[in-house]
Formats: structure tokens, C-alpha cells, sequence
């Protein structure tokens, strides 16, 4: 069993997304161990895009990751890092194949919808950003 983290970025909450992707996890198979809705302060962005810090983009992409509420989830199953970035499609949702999440929702590279853990070094240091608190079950 593994656990990862999933984040619905504020483009998702905002275009009234979270239950459809909410849905294919749980038909999916996989459990729910945590789930918060909260606004992310630039700090912990920070934190949490630092393998980027360097890029041209990181800027954007704080500015963007905090504009708004975005759901953390951290979801549990067999094999569930790979299956879920499986599930999300590629990062530019212009190159995901159709039937991922991104293939299905998104258009825009900086707008792609989902975040998940891409290693378990990524999860473990995410769900402690995130679930520092502790998960459920
Ligand atoms: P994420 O971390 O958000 O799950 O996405 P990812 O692993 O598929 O992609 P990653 O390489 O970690 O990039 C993080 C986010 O940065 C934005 N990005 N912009 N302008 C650019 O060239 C560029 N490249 C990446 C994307 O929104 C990506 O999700
Ligand atoms: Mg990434």
C-alpha cells in the first residue's frame, strides 16, 4: 500500500470540478485518508514547488497555486503514487491522452488542474507538508 498527496488547484475549485475527480479516485478503488480544503500561504508554496525554485516559472506558479482555495487529499491503494499520475495525464494538458483528468479538463499548461506526488521521497516529504497533523485510519 502506498499513500500519496493530490492537490485540486484553484482553477479546479473554481470551475466546480472537485467532485468529478474526487469520483474517478473512488471508483478508482482508492481510499481517502485526507482531505482539506485551505488557501495556501506563499511560504509553504514555496515549500512545496522548491524543486523549482530555480525556474523561470516558479513565480507563476506560486502566484497561481496560491490564488485561491485548493483541495489536499492523500489517497491510499496499491501502487497509488504511479496510478494516480497514471490518472492525471501528462503536465501539458495539451499533449494528456484523453480519458486522464487533465486529458479530459484542462487545456493550459500553468491552469493543468491536479497535483500528485511524482516519487515516494515526494510523497512522504508532501503528505508531512500537508497531513503534518496526521491522516486518518
Ligand atoms: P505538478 O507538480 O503540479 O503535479 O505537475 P507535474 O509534476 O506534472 O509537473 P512539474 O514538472 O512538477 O511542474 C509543476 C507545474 O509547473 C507548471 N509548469 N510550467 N512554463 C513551463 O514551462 C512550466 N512547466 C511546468 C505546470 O503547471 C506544472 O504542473
Ligand atoms: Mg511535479
Amino acid at each position: 500500500m502506498e499513500t500519496t498527496l493530490v492537490l485540486l488547484k484553484p482553477d479546479a475549485v473554481r470551475r466546480g470540478l472537485i467532485a468529478e475527480i474526487l469520483g474517478r479516485f473512488e471508483r478508482r478503488g482508492l481510499s481517502f485518508r485526507g482531505l482539506r480544503l485551505l488557501v495556501l500561504d506563499r511560504a509553504t508554496a514555496e515549500r512545496h514547488y522548491a524543486e523549482h525554485a530555480a525556474r523561470p516559472f516558479f513565480g507563476e506558479l506560486v502566484d497561481f497555486i496560491t490564488s485561491g482555495p485548493i483541495v489536499a487529499i492523500a489517497l491510499e491503494g496499491e501502487s497509488a503514487i504511479s496510478l494516480v499520475r497514471d490518472m492525471m495525464g501528462a503536465t501539458d494538458p495539451k499533449k494528456s491522452a484523453l480519458g486522464t483528468i487533465r486529458g479530459d479538463l484542462a487545456i493550459a499548461l500553468a491552469e493543468n488542474v491536479i497535483h500528485g506526488s511524482d516519487s515516494p521521497a515526494s510523497a512522504e516529504r508532501e503528505l508531512a507538508l500537508f497531513f503534518g497533523d496526521g491522516l486518518i485510519g
